[in-house]
């Protein structure tokens, strides 16, 4: 097993939790409690599943593909650290692999 840290958007609220390599990273998220809609289901169609990696472990993952990119440029609060979680799957190499949420779309609804 491997272990991945989930912070909050504000960066207060640590989750972690054990994923078996292959696991895919928006699943654990998602195992994990966290607000990830992922609606498109890993299709490159929505964005929802945008996560920000912390810096240090950004090189730790392959480069995302040209797909993802165009699709995170449509994402909100994206940074250079920015990756679609539903493109990312785990392995034995991510162990301590750490994401910050995002966390733009839930102040857009006004309420
Ligand atoms: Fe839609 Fe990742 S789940 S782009």
């Amino acid at each position: 097993m491997i272990r991945i840290r989930f912070l909050s958007a504000d960066g207060d609220h640590a989750t972690e939790i054990d994923a078996a390599p292959g696991a895919r990273l928006l699943d654990v998220a998602q195992a994990a409690g966290q607000p990830l809609e992922g609606t498109c289901e890993g299709q490159m169609a929505c964005s929802t599943c945008h996560v920000i990696v912390a810096a240090d472990d950004f090189g730790r993952l392959p480069p995302a593909s040209e797909e993802e990119e165009d699709m995170l440029d449509l994402a909100a609060n994206v940074t250079r650290c920015s990756r679609l979680s539903c493109q990312i799957w785990l392995g034995d190499d991510h162990d301590g692999l750490t994401v910050r949420m995002p966390g733009a779309s839930r102040n857009m609804q006004g309420r």
